[in-house]
Parts: C-alpha cells; structure tokens; sequence
C-alpha cells in the first residue's frame, strides 16, 4: 500500500489554497494551522465551533476505540473498502476524505486494504477522536501517511472538486459540501445502520422498539444512486464492559430510558444483530 496525505486543503477561514511551510499550514492571507506533534491539524476555527468540545466526547471515543478494536465490525470495514475501491480510476492515487471520521477504523482499514495509492484525510468535529486517530496511525504503531484533521462537515476544509470517494458512516452529511468537495464522478458512500442493527440490544432499552424509520426515497440534489448494499452478520458479546462500550458510542446511551440502561449494564454477554446498508452516491455533472 502506498498511502499518501490528502494534500488539496482550503483555509477554513477564507477557503484559500492551503500550503504546508515547515510544520504549519497556511493561505496567501497569512492564517497559520500548527501541525501537532502527533500529526493531526486543527482546521476548525473557533467560529465555526457550537461548543467548547463539539462532537463526541473523549469517553465515547475511548469507548468506541476499545469496542472497534475487537473486530466486530470487521465485515462492514471489508465492505465499505471494497465499495470505496470499487471502479477507481487508474493513475493518479485515489483520494478519499472520511467525513466524520471518529477514532479511524475505517480509515486505516481502508489503508490496508489496497494495493493501488491512496491519498487519505480523516476530519471529524471531535478533538479527541482526531487525536485518537493521529496516535493510532504514529510509531509504535506502523506510521500511515493519513492526514488527520478537526473540522466540520457544514463546511469541509478541502477545496472543491478534488475527492475521488468521500465516506460518511454513522455521521452527519452536509449534501451540499459533499457536492462541492467531489470530482465530477466522484461518489459519496452513505454508510447508515439498517433497520435490523443491533435490535437486541435495542430491544432491551427501549420499553416498546420504535417503528423502523420510513427509507429517505429523496435523492440528495447533485447526486445519482448507483448502487446499495447491506451488510449483516452477527456478533457475540462477551463482556459487561464491552456491552457498556457499544451503548457508550452509539446514540443508544442518550435515548434509552434509565430502567432499560440498567437492564443491559447488568448482562454479561449478548448475541447482535450487525445490519448496515451501503449506498454509494454518484456525483453527476
Ligand atoms: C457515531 S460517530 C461515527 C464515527 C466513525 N464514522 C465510526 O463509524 O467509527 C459520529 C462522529 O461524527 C462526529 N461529528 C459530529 N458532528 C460533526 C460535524 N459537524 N462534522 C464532522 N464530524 C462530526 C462525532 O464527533 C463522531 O466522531
Ligand atoms: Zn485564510
């Protein structure tokens, strides 16, 4: 794998050209992004930022750093790469951005994935997701040419027309910069939970399980549907903590009653359904 660092980058301030000097990046009109000294790159400007630590916080990253790394969810990563990798074009590498990236997994998978050269960004709205993915993908661990960097989705620090593939899984898509950051051609993949995804666990935290939420028919404007694809496997729990850590990365935690929390805090192992759909978005003209 030859894996590159996403390199056409905007001034989220002023959306000029972006240029590595040193360990800083910077635009014509002088403003400056430090690079950290674990790789990663601050590209949200305090504007931009609805809180004081938007995003997921630095417990349900770690949660879901841990849960991820017992490789549950292996079958989605194997899908997502192989419909990431899916009809690229030849020559120049691959350039890819992973909007709402979390802690990586995806991301690094991705990396491992291709024999073909891939330019990488991961960008999530959460500091301590970034973070967690510069450290990951740094020495001690085999150090991967990803670019790392916290930024929003509602208006990406990449300039227009440059990305070959842009993933958004379990996120928040913002169509119209989707549109904008993808080449003609290029394709958006929605990655979303299908109706199935985790019904077990749902089923004990929830008094009564909610109706499956109606199928978005709409297609995003600028977009054209190529193809979708569902994952589904199980997965068997083994832990109490590890139950703790699913309910603690997924919006679960937050909506489930207190009684139904309680309810599967107190297991020690629980078998899952793993149910995810895969639509992969054309961008047209
Ligand atoms: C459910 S998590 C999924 C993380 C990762 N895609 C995964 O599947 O492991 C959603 C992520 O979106 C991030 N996020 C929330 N709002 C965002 C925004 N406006 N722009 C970029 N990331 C955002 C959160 O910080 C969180 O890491
Ligand atoms: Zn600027």
């Amino acid at each position: 794998m030859t894996v590159t660092p996403f390199n056409a980058l905007a001034c989220p301030l002023d959306g000029q050209v972006l240029t590595l000097d040193g360990r800083a990046l910077r635009c014509p009109s002088g403003h400056n992004f430090d690079i950290a000294k674990q790789g990663h790159v601050n590209l949200l400007p305090v504007q931009q930022k609805r809180s004081a630590d938007p995003g997921d916080s630095k417990a349900m990253v770690a949660a879901r750093q841990r849960f991820l790394s017992a490789g549950y969810y292996q079958p989605v990563a194997d899908a997502v790469s192989a419909a990431t990798l899916e009809d690229a074009p030849e020559g120049e590498p691959l350039a890819c951005l992973d909007a709402g990236c979390g802690e990586g997994y995806y991301l690094r998978h991705l990396a491992g994935a291709s024999n073909a050269p891939l330019s990488l960004m991961g960008l999530d709205i959460s500091k301590w997701a970034v973070l967690a993915a510069a450290r990951q993908s740094r020495p001690p661990s085999p150090p991967l040419g990803i670019r790392w960097a916290v930024g929003s989705n509602a208006s990406l620090p990449v300039r227009s027309a440059t990305l070959d593939r842009l993933l958004c899984m379990f996120g928040f898509p913002v169509v119209s910069e989707f549109q904008r950051a993808l080449k003609p051609g290029g394709v958006w993949l929605q990655v979303e939970a299908g109706p199935e995804h985790l019904r077990e666990l749902r089923d004990i935290i929830y008094p009564r399980l909610k109706a499956p939420r109606a199928e978005d028919a709409d297609t995003p404007a600028g977009f054209t549907l190529a193809s979708t694809q569902r994952v589904n496997d199980r997965a068997t729990l083994r832990s109490a903590e590890e139950i703790s850590d699913l309910l603690a990365m997924t919006p679960h935690l937050y909506r489930a009653t207190a009684e139904g929390r309680e309810r599967a805090l107190a297991l020690t192992s629980l078998s899952l359904s793993i149910d995810v759909v895969i639509k992969r978005w054309v961008k047209v003209g």
